[in-house]
C-alpha cells in the first residue's frame, strides 16, 4: 500500500520504517529540514534499537522516502498517517496545533479518495475536528462537489520508546477505531502482517479508540504511582518495599509489571497524556480524582528521594559533588523529556553542589537542550569517571550496564562510599557488608 507519515519523530519514523519492512510503500515527511537530510542518508537523529539498520534497509531497498514537501507525500499516498507531536498546552489540554495543521494540509492537497489516520495521541472528539479541518480546505478547492471521499480514523499507538520497533513489529494489540466498514477492512489488511500469529486487531468506535490510548497510559502510571506511595509507606513503618513488590507481584490479578518503585515516571508520554486526560475529564463535567492524585504522588517522589540526599549532607551543598548515573527518563533511550533526573540535578545544584553525569546515549541531550543553564555539570564519558572524588553516587535510570559495577572500583573512586539508589538497582545486604552506606527507595538503610 501507498503510506505516507505526516510527523518523522519517535511514532512517525518507527511507524514508518515497519510499514516498509513489510513491503508497503512510505513516504515520511517532517517539517524540520535538518531531521529530513539527515534521514535521507540513513543518518538516524534518535536512538532507538533496531530503528537505524531497518531505515537504511529500506531506503536502499527503495520503500522508504523522506522529504518536507508534503503535498507530494499527500500527492502519493492512499493512507495519510498524522504522527505529529501534541504537546501540553498552558492549561494542561493536549496542543493539537501540529494535527490541525497537518489535517490543513491533507485539505489543500489531497486529491484522491484516502484514509486519514490519526495516530497521534490526541483528546476524545479530535478525528471529527481533523475531518472538519479537512473538509473546510476541500470545500475552498471544490465547493460542495467534492471529487473524492475520504475518511478519519482513529488508531493510537502503544509503543514504548526503547522497544519501539519490537512493540511495533509484535503489538499486544492494535486498536482502531472508525466507522466506516471499509476503511476497517483496509486498516486490518494493512496491520494483517503485525498480527498473523493470532489475532490482536481491536475494532471499535473512533471516540473509544481516542479514549483508549489515554486510559492505558493513566493506568501504567497510577500503578507507578500506587508503588511510589505505598513505598514511602513502607520506609515509614519499617517494611521492604523490594519483599512487598514481589509480594502482591505475584497475584496474577496484580502481576509485576509497572510496580517497581523509584524516583517517578517521566517521558514524553505519561506526564503530559495523564494531564491532557485530566483536562478533558473536567472538560465534560468529571472531576477526576485518581488522575489528579496520581501526578501529585508522582512529583512528590522526586523530592522525597531529594531528601533522602539532603537529610545526609544538609541543605547547603557548597562544595559537595554528585556521580549521576543516568540521565534519560527510562533506560534504551535518549529521551529527556520530563525525567526526573532533570528536577534533581537541578535542586542539588541549585543549592551549591556540582554534578559529574554519565548515561549510556542521553548525554548530548542533556547538554544541548535539557540541562544547557546548568553549568555546574561535568559530563563523563564512561560510568566510573563520573565517580571520581565524588561525595555519593545517584542512580536515576536503570541502564543494564549499571546492573552489576564493579563495586571495587565504586568505592575506590569515590570520596565516601554512598549510594543513592533511586531505582533500587542493588542488593541491600551485599552493599551493607561491602561497607556501602547505602540508600534505597521504600526501606530504611
Ligand atoms: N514517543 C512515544 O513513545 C509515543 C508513544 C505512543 C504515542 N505517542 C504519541 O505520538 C505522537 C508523536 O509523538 P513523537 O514522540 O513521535 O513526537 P516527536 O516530537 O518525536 O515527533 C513529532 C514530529 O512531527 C514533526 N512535525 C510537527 N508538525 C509537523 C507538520 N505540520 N508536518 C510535518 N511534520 C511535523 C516534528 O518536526 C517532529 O519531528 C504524540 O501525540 C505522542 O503523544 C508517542
Amino acid at each position: 500500500m501507498r503510506l505516507a507519515m505526516i510527523g518523522s519523530g519517535y511514532v512517525g519514523l518507527v511507524t514508518g520504517a515497519c510499514f516498509a519492512e513489510m513491503g508497503n510503500n512510505v513516504i515520511c515527511v517532517d517539517i524540520d529540514d535538518k531531521k529530513i537530510e539527515q534521514l535521507s542518508q540513513g543518518i538516524v537523529p534518535i536512538f532507538e534499537p533496531g530503528l537505524d539498520k531497518m531505515i537504511k534497509r529500506n531506503l536502499k531497498k527503495g520503500n522508504l522516502h523522506f522529504t518536507t514537501d508534503v503535498k507530494f507525500a499527500i500527492e502519493n499516498s492512499d493512507i495519510i498517517f498524522i504522527a505529529v507531536g501534541t504537546p501540553q498546552s498552558e492549561d494542561g489540554s493536549a496542543d493539537l496545533n501540529h494535527v490541525l495543521k497537518a489535517a490543513e494540509d491533507i485539505g489543500r492537497y489531497l486529491d484522491h479518495e484516502a484514509i486519514i489516520v490519526d495516530k497521534s495521541t490526541v483528546p476524545v472528539g479530535t478525528a471529527d475536528r481533523v475531518k472538519e479541518t479537512i473538509n473546510a480546505q476541500l470545500k475552498k478547492r471544490f465547493g460542495d462537489r467534492v471529487p473524492f471521499e475520504f475518511d478519519v480514523v482513529s488508531n493510537p499507538e502503544f509503543l514504548k520508546e526503547g522497544d519501539a520497533v519490537a512493540d511495533f513489529m509484535k503489538p499486544d494489540r492494535v486498536v482502531v477505531g472508525a466507522s466506516n466498514e471499509k476503511s476497517m477492512k483496509i486498516m486490518k489488511e494493512l496491520y494483517r502482517p503485525f498480527t498473523m500469529n493470532h489475532e490482536r486487531f481491536i475494532a471499535m468506535d473512533v471516540r473509544s479508540a481516542e479514549l483508549t490510548k489515554y486510559a492505558a497510559n493513566a493506568m501504567l502510571a497510577t500503578k507507578i504511582s500506587f508503588i511510589n506511595e505505598i513505598s514511602r509507606i513502607a520506609e515509614a513503618v519499617g517494611a521492604d518495599i523490594n519483599k512487598v513488590r514481589v509480594g502482591i507481584g505475584s497475584d496474577k490479578r496484580i502481576g509485576y509489571y509497572f510496580i517497581y518503585p523509584g524516583v517517578g515516571y517521566g517521558g514524553s508520554c505519561f506526564p503530559k497524556d495523564v494531564r491532557a486526560l485530566e483536562k478533558m475529564a473536567e472538560d465534560n463535567g468529571i472531576e477526576p480524582e485518581i488522575i489528579k492524585a496520581v501526578q501529585h504522588v508522582n512529583q512528590a517522589q522526586r523530592y522525597y528521594f531529594l531528601n533522602k540526599i539532603l537529610s545526609k549532607f544538609g541543605e547547603d551543598l557548597e562544595g559537595r559533588v554528585f556521580a549521576i548515573w543516568g540521565l534519560a527518563f527510562k533506560p534504551q533511550t535518549d529521551d529527556m523529556r520530563e525525567a526526573p533526573s532533570i528536577t534533581i540535578i537541578k535542586e542539588l545544584t541549585k543549592r551549591g553542589a556540582f554534578i559529574k553525569a554519565y548515561d549510556p546515549e542521553a548525554m548530548e541531550n542533556a547538554k544541548s537542550f535539557w540541562l544547557k543553564d546548568v553549568k555546574a555539570i561535568e559530563y563523563l564519558p564512561n560510568k566510573y569517571d563520573a565517580l571520581n572524588d565524588a561525595d555519593a553516587m545517584i542512580l536515576l535510570t536503570e541502564w543494564k550496564e549499571f546492573r552489576s559495577p564493579d563495586f571495587y572500583e565504586i568505592k575506590k573512586r569515590l570520596k565516601n562510599p554512598v549510594i543513592f539508589d533511586g531505582r533500587n538497582q542493588y542488593n541491600k545486604e551485599f552493599l551493607k557488608e561491602f561497607g556501602f552506606e547505602y540508600y534505597q527507595v521504600g526501606c530504611r538503610t
